[in-house]
């Protein structure tokens, strides 16, 4: 499959609709994801980035389709991770001695996957790749989200293609944002940047603000994985600059696990007690071991709040709850506020544990821990409801 997106660029990559895990177990793809490779054709040819390794071989069959592969005379890598790099092996054995430019770091890292010595061209911000009638200049955008990621802008198409960056794991066809469906392009898009690029919003504001100063006209973003943004695609690069801003919304969420439902009964009644004391704020309650976890850090990203609950086993806490609290930490979310609660048999540990995990993580510790021995009773209940309502005075 390829398509053309203007008169000289065409969609060359692969649309993987059965993905359902990104990065081992990292990152669930619901909806599964696409891997944008773009061929520009002006008085030079170019291919920038390719798709996952799976699909090496069918991208390089495709690809001869659409071209002669002798006629490529450079390859651009914005990023080295394997799902953009990956069908390189496969191409360079038909074009070996073809130029892949890339940052200095790219360098490294498609050396430490490949072991190959490539022709590599090192490119940093604002050097120039002349086509014809069009001119590709490269920015280096660091840390989005690897250290050697970059961006490459497309004079006369005014397009910027800018790998991870304003993607989303999103399989569509077609693969434009102006005719898939918005609730799920949006929830896809503030996933991905929820997942993947809060660690790095300061990075995120920087870069923004760093490409706005070039004054560049702007027809298109497109990205390495899910749509092509051809309708006011400033409109994601607002929602970039909102949601790198220490992002929240309205909204408390509670994230618990349970061995035998009484911590879920308390994270119930805090919540009750939330909303007795706030009638407007959006109440999310979710179990940990149950709700794909990629799903609850978003709620997590968008709120001003959140709970963490478990029971006490072995003086610790839960697979779950541990594995969550771990995600949520490697984050860093800024400008949040927490507390923690669960329910013990005898030793009694996990909401002091969950507590200190917060602190770490960065969240601004409101109240000091609630637990409750056994199965929580009507009045262990009602000081949960009571504990909701105080942790929601405290945050208004
Ligand atoms: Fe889509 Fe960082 O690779």
């Amino acid at each position: 499959m390829a398509f053309k997106v203007t008169d000289k660029v065409t969609w060359v990559g692969k649309i993987d609709w059965t993905l359902k895990k990104f990065h081992g177990d990292e990152y669930s793809t619901h909806k599964g994801s696409s891997y944008n490779s773009y061929l520009i054709q002006d008085k030079k040819t170019v291919l920038i980035d390719t798709v996952w390794l799976p699909f090496a071989k069918e991208f390089v069959e495709e690809l001869k389709k659409v071209i002669d592969l002798n006629k490529i005379d450079y390859i651009i890598a914005n990023h080295g991770e394997i799902d953009h790099s990956g069908a390189l092996p496969e191409l360079m054995k038909h074009i070996p001695n073809t130029p892949i430019y890339c940052t200095g770091n790219g360098i490294k890292s498609l050396k430490g996957h490949y072991h190959q010595d490539w022709n590599f061209v090192q490119v940093k911000t604002g050097d120039t790749l002349d086509l014809g009638e069009s001119k590709l200049t490269f920015v280096e955008a660091r840390m989005l989200h690897w250290p050697d990621t970059m961006f490459t802008y497309m004079s006369g198409d005014n397009i910027l293609f800018s790998n991870d960056g304003f993607g989303q794991h999103f399989a569509a066809d077609p693969l434009y944002n102006d005719v898939v469906d918005q609730e799920e392009l949006y929830h896809e898009c503030i996933k991905y940047y929820a997942n993947i690029l809060t660690p790095f919003s300061s990075f995120v504001t920087k870069k923004i603000e760093e490409v706005l100063s070039f004054n560049l006209p702007l027809n298109m973003i497109c990205p390495s994985h899910g749509v092509i943004w051809r309708d006011n695609p400033a409109q994601i690069v607002e929602k970039y600059m909102e949601w790198a801003n220490n992002y929240k919304e309205n909204q408390i969420t509670i994230v618990y696990d349970s061995m035998w439902n009484g911590t879920r009964r308390m994270a119930e009644y805090i919540g009750e007690g939330i909303r007795e004391a706030d009638k407007d704020v959006t109440i999310k309650i979710y179990n940990a071991s149950i709700t794909d976890k990629n799903d609850i850090l978003t709620e997590v990203f968008k709120s001003k709040a959140i709970l963490v609950g478990a029971p006490t086993i072995n003086k610790s806490i839960t697979y779950a709850a541990i594995g969550i609290l771990e995600m949520i930490k490697g984050l860093a979310f800024k400008e949040k506020k927490a507390a923690s609660f669960g329910t013990y048999g005898w030793s009694g540990e996990s909401p002091k544990i969950i507590m200190e995990e917060l602190d770490k993580a960065g969240f601004e510790i409101v109240s000091d821990p609630i637990k409750e021995l056994w199965n929580p009773d009507e009045k262990a209940l009602e000081r949960c409801r009571e504990y909701g309502k105080a942790f929601a005075d405290k945050i208004k």
